[in-house]
């Protein structure tokens, strides 16, 4: 078949791999291909088992998979066959030298830069999709023109804004598409070349133009504002648990304000996922490097308050077991960040789990799609066991900690499961996703973020 263009994505990913299903599914007349240097991550995206887990992907990526979409470890062909390239590579926290644990480590984002100027005989579209520090397009563009000039390159920037667990309906319904572009001839045409692949099915009056450093930057704000709202309320939790006002009913009172709004003010134990931190201290980092450090100080804030807000919990816990869980067995309930992924990446159980582990409590985590990852960062062990079924997971146990707001555990039979645990029987709900009053009544004593307990003392 003869495709209108051909899209390279280099990098496999969260990002990478459902952005593209999308597109590949929108854009029958384009060809899409996704490498990855990571062989076992590519094989796994040819296979029935995909890499990652995320609501109505499998279908999207079965359907397209061989037709017009495909994986491949083939880097430098990818890059020779293509007139448009999206960069999705990693670009985490750094971790070693200047900047470590705050600037973000981009050397993924200029290697790849290098090995496309190294394999382009063609012109190309490069677009950053790579949450990346603002100017990062300087330091790609500056290497795509350090050639002998015979290929010429337009560098776009068109951040991903999904949230993982709900990938596809994000993907599929934005509520914007950013490109930010160089104002010049080649960088006006390149926008309205990407602009055209998101109109296949994004309304157009979403698609949003901007430069490119503004584009970047925009990437860092949003989720920084909304990492922001989240330790916002989490501190308000702490005072609320101290002045027996709940949560919960601040939350909704405030967010029926339209300045304010209703979202993302869920009090819980805090905020975990690849990005918030990352980009959080990212941004602070770069704010310091501008000499801005009122502005830095104030965005690392977020990510104490959130640091806190998991300190707090475990707090919290120890003290309503009686200042000691030396030897308890403690039922972990959820290991994701989130619901609706298999992710674990700075998830909230991390922290709480190896500050129990610090105090000698013992371990038995359960989680519908997290445990794979979940062993990677805290070992099974004599003192910590994976189990797969809730039920299990409970028995015998002191008590039990929802880290997770799976759906799954609203549903589960609250009574069989005080039944099977040790007395008295006390339930951390670090999500707030149970019915507490219920509990109360099957009588374990609960602890909710932001609310006043419910005990039987
Ligand atoms: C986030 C942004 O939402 C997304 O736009 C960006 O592209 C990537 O980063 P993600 O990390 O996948 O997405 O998940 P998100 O839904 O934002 O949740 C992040 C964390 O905040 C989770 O741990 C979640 O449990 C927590 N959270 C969220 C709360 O604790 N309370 C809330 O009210 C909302
Ligand atoms: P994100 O959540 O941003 O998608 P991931 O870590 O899930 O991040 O995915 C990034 C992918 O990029 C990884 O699969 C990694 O192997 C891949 N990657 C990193 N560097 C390169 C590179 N130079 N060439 C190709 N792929 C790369």
């Amino acid at each position: 078949m003869n495709f209108k263009k051909r899209i390279l994505c280099i990098g496999a990913g969260y990002v990478g791999g459902p952005t593209m299903a999308i597109i590949a599914d929108k854009c029958p007349d384009y060809r899409v291909e996704v490498v990855d240097v990571n062989a076992e991550r590519i094989a796994a995206w040819q296979s029935a088992d995909l890499p990652i887990y995320e609501p109505g992907l499998d279908e999207i990526v079965f359907r397209n998979r061989g037709k017009n979409l495909f994986f491949s470890t083939d880097i430098e062909q990818g890059i020779r066959d293509s007139d448009i390239i999206f960069v999705s590579v990693n670009t985490p926290t750094k971790t070693y030298g200047q900047g470590a644990g705050s600037a973000a480590d981009v050397q993924y984002v200029e290697k790849v830069a290098r090995t496309i100027l190294a394999c382009s005989t063609s012109d190309k579209i490069v677009i950053e999709k790579s949450t990346v520090p603002v100017r990062t397009a300087e330091v790609m563009g500056r290497i795509l023109r350090s050639g002998s000039g015979n290929v010429n390159f337009a560098v776009l920037s068109n951040p991903e804004f999904l949230a993982e667990g709900t990938a596809v309906e994000d993907l599929l319904h934005p509520d914007r598409v950013l490109i930010g572009a160089h104002d010049t001839e080649t960088g006006k045409v390149a926008l309205e070349t990407l602009a055209e692949i998101y109109g296949h099915w994004v309304p157009a009056d979403r698609v949003v133009r901007s430069n490119v450093w503004s584009s970047e930057l925009a990437k860092l704000v949003a989720n920084a504002f909304l990492a922001q709202r989240v330790s916002s309320i989490n501190s308000i939790s702490a005072l609320c648990e101290q002045t027996e006002a709940d949560v919960q009913q601040v939350a909704h009172a405030i967010g029926l304000d339209p300045r304010i709004g209703s979202r993302f003010l869920q009090a819980g134990v805090g905020f975990g996922g690849s990005c918030f931190r990352k980009d959080i201290l990212n941004l602070a980092y770069i704010c310091g490097t501008y000499g801005l450090e009122a502005e830095a100080n104030y965005w690392h804030q977020v990510v104490t308050m959130n640091d806190h807000q998991q300190d707090r919990f475990v707090s919290n816990l120890i003290t309503a077991l009686f200042n000691t869980v030396a030897g308890k067995d403690i039922a972990v309930f959820g290991f994701a960040f989130k619901a609706d992924t298999g992710d674990t990446r700075d998830s909230p159980a991390i922290r709480v789990c190896k500050q129990l582990r610090e105090e000698h409590a013992r371990l038995r985590i359960t989680d519908p799609k997290a445990i794979g990852n979940a062993k990677l960062e805290i070992p099974e062990s004599d003192e910590v066991a994976y189990i797969e079924d809730p039920y299990e997971a409970a028995r015998g146990a002191h008590a039990l900690a929802i880290m997770t707001d799976w759906k799954e555990y609203k549903d589960l039979d609250y009574e069989r499961i005080y039944q099977s645990m040790e007395k008295p029987a006390t339930l951390f709900d670090g999500r707030n996703l149970l019915d507490r009053s219920a509990l109360f009544e099957i009588g374990f004593n609960v602890y909710s973020v932001g609310r006043a307990p419910l005990t039987h003392f």
